[in-house]
């Protein structure tokens, strides 16, 4: 890792161990210009070239006849607003006499060792042994403005943080109506998108297409990141495969509205921008203050989306996720969702939690209706106290009587919400979010708190805490479900609306910040509605997010999927539950349940009293399973072999251990087919040099762990394979551990 500038052709190099990321001042003026993203390049001879400042429409030295065609083709690092350059802008500011124009040149720069915290928002993080930062400073000579363009690259992974600071250096107030957190101009080529899309139980499927003339993008405008598309844009060579190619992953580390755009231009090049959507947004800056925009991060692999994925992977474990559960096993959690809904009372929870710590789990988590008249999802939303008639005694009890079952006690909340029907809303009606003199429409009975507002953060918190020093509390679900509508403030003035998307957003990571500043060794789990949050900016503060309300098997090898894409196992929620599935209605056998929900964090979701001895006895084996095996889940990296999304027949992937000398494969034959031979399944990432002895891993079996005769070179598993048999029937799944042994 390292950022050099080179004075004399005026570039900075930014290397991480693969990559080599390419700008540099260009011209009298000073303008910032992108050279290069790519695989690694040790001598730079000749490239800057790559400005084509040259090429037609000549260069901005030599030539001021033709401006327009010079800003509408030079690859601006940060491109201004409304000066000719017709490509999507990075930033739009609006100036007191009502004029939009800016153009950013450069003044100065610096570069840091280690890596800045960005007050109230997440980001990554790095030590000066371990990261390195750049940061330039461009401003506008007429309006004043100054952009601070940040870079931060890491010894261990192959990814450029970005992000800018907006600084109003005039003397008049300006509205920011649009600013990115970075902006990428890539060479010309032919490429395809890879979004990650879906909805409500079907969340982050992959979905890959050329990228053509004009723009293809995502965005969010939803408040959250969403169930329906996600703050990720994948670039891909065409010929980008699984584990090879060139593919740029680009990532925004927020939860709230967000747009990633890629867009052709007329020479074929591609410009993509990624930040904070700028529809409804609108941040008032007076003179002297700031504003900062939220990580992007950028990813680029010559080793096809597996290479992005296990360096997304590597970011988020090694400088993202700030937990001290991060690298331990966490609890096996059992959560009574699914088992009761609504309908528990004391004693129901204690019979799961009893049969739960007989059989080895270790957590009971308390869902949704614990609280006011929450006897369905019509109320109470905002009244965080006991209810008492359900739970007599109160949560200490019954964290109490958990506790002497030898298992820890989790309990659910709602922070952002408040029911119509509920004491907080009948004292402070104003506390929702609503417009004046419209009727804001309701999503699951309930409204969305004005969570930017400092007084309705304090009284909220106030109760969470009170509610969490009352008893024994070890883990928090804090949970969102609805999407953000009808958006005005009563907190705020008439001018400064346009800031409340993002003021909500920064008030919920504050309250997050301050729970876990209290309650320093709780173990977070983010939820929303399923997966509707999940995204790097949460894992900053939670080490796992609860990943889709669809628990079925088959679904969840999807749903999965997609988020293993950029997420490290060890943050995916996933729980084993009953069949027919609630979601689908779709029953599959208790071993796939159990090595689907493996791969995640791994616990259970059912009424675990009304088990069959056979099932309960496998329960008790997958928590074997998953003690023998979280540790290479957690920390491996991850190959992707084959998609059930994609062939529509079986499933496959694999985690390894750093060193290579562990292998998991896991494999789901989705649907049989008649007359058919195993099939050859090719493993990634062995050690070529070793040969691995192969173990099934299976909850019917006694034990679970079985040594079997098979052994093969690591070079023959990679590139010959080895035949998968055929299971008998569908939805059935496999497990296979590989040991070294030579
Ligand atoms: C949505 C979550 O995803 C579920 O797991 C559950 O907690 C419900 N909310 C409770 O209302």
């Amino acid at each position: 890792m390292s950022i050099t500038y080179m004075e004399k052709e005026r570039i900075f190099r930014l290397d991480t161990q693969e990559s080599t990321y390419l700008l540099g001042i260009v011209g009298s003026e000073g303008f910032v210009g992108h050279l290069y993203y790519g695989k690694k390049i040790k001598d730079i001879t000749g490239v800057q070239e790559l400005y084509r400042v040259h090429e037609n429409p000549y260069t901005p030295d030599e030539n001021n006849r033709d401006r327009l065609s010079f800003y509408d083709c030079f690859p601006f690092e940060y491109s201004g607003h409304g000066i000719g350059d017709f490509r999507e802008s990075s930033i739009r500011a609006e100036l007191a006499d009502g004029s939009r124009a800016g153009k950013f040149t450069y003044v100065s720069h610096e570069i840091i060792g280690g890596k800045e915290k960005l007050v109230g928002l997440p980001a990554t993080f790095g030590t000066t042994e371990n990261a390195e930062s750049l940061h330039i400073r461009c401003k506008d000579s007429v309006s004043g403005l100054t952009v601070v363009l940040k870079y931060s690259v890491f010894a261990d992974v192959d990814a450029v943080i970005r992000s800018v600071q907006v600084i109003n250096e005039g003397k008049e107030e300006i509205k920011l109506t649009k600013v990115m957190s970075a902006s990428l101009d890539m060479e010309a080529g032919s490429y395809d998108a890879l979004t990650l899309h879906g909805s409500w139980a079907r969340e982050r499927h992959m979905e890959r297409k050329p990228i053509g003339h004009g723009w293809f993008g995502v965005s969010s405008n939803r408040g959250e990141s969403s169930h329906q598309e996600h703050p990720f844009l994948g670039v891909l060579a065409q010929d980008a495969g699984q584990e090879t190619g060139e593919v740029f992953g680009f990532q925004l580390v927020y939860s709230g509205n967000f747009i990633a755009k890629a867009q052709m231009s007329q020479f074929g090049g591609v410009r993509v921008v990624i930040g904070i959507e700028p529809e409804d947004f609108c941040w008032k800056l007076a003179p002297g203050e700031s504003f900062q925009t939220p990580e992007a991060v950028l990813v680029y692999s010559h080793e096809g989306l597996g290479g992005m994925t296990r360096s997304f992977h590597d970011l988020y474990r090694n400088h993202l996720i700030r937990s001290p559960y991060l690298h331990k096993k966490r609890p096996i959690l059992i959560n009574n969702w699914e088992a009761t809904y609504f309908d528990f009372n004391t004693e129901k929870i204690i019979d799961i939690a009893r049969e739960s710590a007989r059989l080895g789990i270790e957590l009971m988590v308390l869902d949704d209706g614990w609280f006011g008249n929450r006897f369905d999802d019509n109320r109470s939303l905002g009244d965080w106290k006991v209810n008492e008639e359900k739970l007599p005694g109160g949560l200490a009890y019954l964290a109490e009587q958990i506790n002497a079952l030898g298992m820890k006690f989790g309990l659910w909340f709602e922070p952002e919400m408040i029911s119509p029907d509920s004491d907080l809303y009948r004292a402070h009606p104003d506390w929702a979010i609503a417009v004046p003199g419209r009727t804001a429409g309701l999503a699951r009975n309930q409204y969305v708190l004005d969570i930017s507002r400092k007084e309705v953060r304090d009284a909220v918190l106030e109760q969470v805490f009170a509610v969490l020093h009352s008893a024994n509390i070890e883990y928090v679900k804090w949970d969102m479900n609805r999407p953000l509508a009808d958006l005005y403030s009563a907190g705020l003035p008439a001018d400064r609306q346009g800031e409340l998307y993002h003021r909500y957003v920064l008030g919920m990571y504050e309250m997050q910040e301050r729970l876990l500043e209290e309650f320093p060794n709780l173990l977070l789990e983010n939820c929303s509605g399923g997966g509707a949050r999940f995204d790097p900016g949460m894992l900053y503060y939670s080490p796992q997010i609860w990943c889709s309300d669809d628990t079925d098997a088959v679904e969840r090898l999807m749903i999965q999927e997609g988020t293993a894409l950029i997420y490290p196992l060890s943050a995916i929620g996933a729980h084993v539950s009953v069949c027919p599935n609630h979601t689908v209605g779709r029953t599959t056998p208790f071993v796939t349940r159990g090595n689907v929900a493996l791969t995640g964090t791994f616990g259970y979701e059912l009424d675990i009293t009304k088990l069959s001895e056979e099932e309960k006895t496998m329960v008790s084996r997958q928590v074997k399973m998953y003690h023998t095996l979280n540790d290479l889940v957690r920390e491996g990296d991850y190959y992707r072999i084959a998609s059930y999304g994609e062939n529509h027949l079986y499933d496959c992937y694999q985690v390894n251990s750093k060193q290579k000398d562990e292998a998991l494969l896991f494999y789901t034959q989705v649907l049989n087919e008649p007359n058919m031979h195993g099939r050859r399944i090719r493993l990634s990432g062995m050690n070529p040099d070793a040969c691995y002895r192969v173990y099934l891993v299976d909850c019917e079996k006694d034990p679970f762990l079985q040594e079997t005769d098979r052994v093969f070179s690591g070079e023959v598993l990679m590139n010959a394979g080895f035949i998968m048999e055929r299971l008998w029937g569908d939805f059935r799944s496999k497990l296979l551990f590989f040991k070294q042994i030579s």
